[in-house]
């Protein structure tokens, strides 16, 4: 299977990367499978009895916007700290060499791939992102970027005050991110982004593509659904997909039963 991989990724002539929470955790992030995952990342929301459904509920934001924060703030903190681990390299690598073209698509909204230096314009954030703010209302469409401090109570994971605000009408912002039963996301900019990787696909369609597909969970199958889409619809495209714990995909496609940096490493390993 590996040696597969690497093939695969030798013969490539463009790359589709789509990653999901897994793709974070060599980085030291945690994913959210499951409410003991999420417990085990965040035991203040264990004690309270609350799960990651109940915290990314976008009601808090007028209801309780401490709380609301809470989460988000320390989410914001904890990704701005986090340095991208070497798969982000390793595949930038192969990139530069090949100069192939390149998309990346996930449902990660903690900003890490910008970070690991991917160009901001080949990147689809399907959640939104963290970095950018919205007003809770919303009382106009403008999001904007996230320049705010946030100090977190880690007992009862409560924002401390002042509170990140809307410019324009003085409600508490939330996160520009699509949260669960959420009505107020505005999606504009994942529309845009949207709309540059359809562009992408009409583009390269039919080149030879090698989709590598990390860490992306079956609970909430967005990025999943998106690699198998497109390894079954165009002709000359080949997944990886990179998953210790749910790796399965049906042949020809490639399913690796390890973690990212394992894998990418593995695949780097073999192309030397
Ligand atoms: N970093 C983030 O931005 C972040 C983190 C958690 C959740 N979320 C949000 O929550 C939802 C969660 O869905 P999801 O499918 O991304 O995450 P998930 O938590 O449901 O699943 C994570 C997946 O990663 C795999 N995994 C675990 N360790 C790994 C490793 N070392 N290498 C590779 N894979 C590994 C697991 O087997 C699982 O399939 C998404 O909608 C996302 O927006 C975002
Ligand atoms: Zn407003």
């Amino acid at each position: 299977m590996m040696k597969r991989a690497a093939d695969v990724v030798r013969e490539a002539e463009v790359f589709v990367v789509t990653a999901g929470a897994g793709m974070g955790v060599d980085s030291g992030l945690p994913d959210f499978r499951g409410d003991r995952g999420f417990w085990h990342a965040y035991p203040a929301y264990a004690r309270l009895g609350l799960t990651f459904t109940d915290c990314a509920n976008p009601q808090h934001f007028s209801d309780d916007p401490a709380l609301g924060w809470g989460f988000y703030g320390h989410r914001t903190n904890l990704y701005r700290d986090t340095v991208p681990h070497e798969g982000f390299q390793i595949i930038k690598k192969w990139l530069t060499r090949k100069g192939a073209e390149y998309f990346v698509v996930t449902s990660n909204v903690d900003g890490q791939f910008q970070k690991a230096g991917y160009a901001d314009d080949r990147i689809l954030e399907v959640h939104g992102s963290i970095h950018w703010l919205q007003c809770q209302t919303p009382c106009s469409r403008t999001v904007w970027g996230n320049n705010e401090a946030f100090r977190i109570d880690a007992a009862t994971m409560r924002a401390r005050q002042p509170l990140p605000r809307c410019p324009e009408c003085g409600e508490v912002s939330r996160p520009n991110i699509l949260m669960f039963g959420d009505w107020s996301w505005l999606p504009d900019r994942a529309r845009m982004q949207e709309n540059a990787f359809d562009r992408f696909l009409r583009a390269h369609g039919d080149r030879r593509i090698a989709v590598i597909e990390l860490g992306a969970g079956s609970a909430i199958p967005t990025i999943r659904a998106t690699s198998e889409r497109i390894g079954w619809h165009l002709e000359q495209a080949t997944v990886i997909r990179i998953n210790p714990r749910e790796p399965e995909i049906k042949e020809p496609h490639i399913s690796l039963t390890c973690g990212a940096l394992e894998g990418l490493q593995a695949i780097d390993a073999l192309l030397e």
